[in-house]
């Protein structure tokens, strides 16, 4: 019997030619990529004006968010580069993706996580995947802080986006994006935390049209949370607060590289509610059977926001980052609960209204 791996499902398989691998990266991958990108009748129609708004699922690569595609490239080049153990700091989706990665290679796996502000999805994920998970009492930017000083003893490689191969991966996004649509959008609207994403994107976008695989490179718009907007404000948050706990970051690694993108796309950051997110969070799962976790709600909120400002005749992609069932608690809290009944047809049919 032939059996067929599917190793050709990867990002790294499938950009091969645009990434810094060789013959002698392993490739440790989980399928990652390849995400739906979903045209949403509804939003189109809120813009507007003959836009067409499409929405790239990332909720669906192997742990629930699109750290899984930078998290191939970083975990392969770190095994290549003889790595016994990687660790990186994380609101959560990175250190799930790390946690699986390292799995999958057979390495250790260190997090270091803000204590208490974790969601609880992502919590569970770092576990059974079997990494060494450290709750610090601080934030985000304490943790990063940290790993910075314990790569630097060498004993250990890092995996957050301040480690280059993580953008390179993430940058495969804008890649399946062009190819899809047949060319880039007008318009691309993503949540902005650490800021490694909007980075990545704009990389990919870039390198894309200076191949000529497209005819031109949407304005990049972020969003970040109002309790989190150190981009919005040109300044660092000390403590920073939002439901969205992924985007939960006060002093982004990719500030720089944000600004870049945003300058050279003609783009610009703006800041959403809480309640904004959650509301937008709702109406994207009740609208358009999209659930995603509060963190990538931020990109439909947005849309919201900046609708009336986006020229007729665009198109649009709002990249939702993670999935819902990341964070069970938030959205539980959201809704009603269930409907009580007695294992009997007259008493469901009384409370169904149908007697
Ligand atoms: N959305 C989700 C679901 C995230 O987990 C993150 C970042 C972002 C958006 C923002 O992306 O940092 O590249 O600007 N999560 C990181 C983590 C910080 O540790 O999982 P970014």
């Amino acid at each position: 019997m032939s059996v067929r791996f599917l190793h050709d499902r990867g990002v790294i398989a499938r950009y091969r030619e645009f990434l810094p691998v060789t013959d002698a990266t392993p490739v440790i991958s989980l399928n990652e990529g390849s995400t739906p990108l979903i045209h949403s009748p509804r939003l189109s129609e809120i813009v507007g004006r003959g836009c067409k708004v499409f929405v790239k699922y990332e909720g669906l690569n192997p742990t629930g968010s699109f750290k899984d595609r930078g998290m191939t490239m970083a975990i392969s080049k770190a095994i290549e580069d003889g790595a016994k153990a990687v660790i990186c700091a994380s609101t959560g989706n990175t250190s799930a993706a790390a946690a699986a990665y390292a799995a999958r290679a057979g390495v250790e796996c260190i997090v270091l996580l803000p204590a208490g502000k974790i969601a609880m999805g992502k919590l569970v994920q770092a576990f059974i995947y079997g990494a060494k998970v450290v709750a610090i009492e601080g934030n985000f930017d304490d943790a990063l802080r940290l790993v910075r000083e314990l790569g630097a003893t060498g004993r250990v490689a890092i995996v957050n986006s301040i480690n280059p191969h993580r953008i390179e991966g993430q940058k495969t996004a804008s890649f399946e994006i062009i190819e899809e649509l047949g060319d880039a959008p007008d318009v691309h609207i993503l949540p902005v935390g650490n800021a490694g994403n909007i980075s990545a994107y704009w990389k990919g976008y870039r390198e894309f049209r200076d191949l000529n695989r497209s005819t031109k490179q949407p304005r990049m718009i972020g969003f970040q949370a109002s309790g989190a907007a150190p981009i919005f404000h040109n300044r660092i948050v000390e403590n920073p607060e939002t439901l969205a706990s992924a985007i939960r970051i006060g002093n982004p690694a990719s500030w720089q590289f944000a600004t870049a993108a945003l300058r050279e796309s003609g783009g610009s950051i703006h800041i959403v509610t809480d309640e904004e997110i959650l509301e937008a969070q709702r109406w994207l799962a009740s609208k358009e059977g999209i659930f995603v976790e509060p963190a990538s709600a931020a990109s439909i909120a947005g849309l919201f926001k900046c609708a009336a400002q986006i020229a007729a005749e665009s198109t649009v992609v709002c990249t939702v980052t993670g999935h819902g069932l990341k964070d069970p608690d938030i959205a539980r809290e959201q809704c009603g609960g269930v409907i009580p009944a007695k294992a009997e047809m007259g008493a469901i049919l009384k409370l169904l209204g149908w007697e």
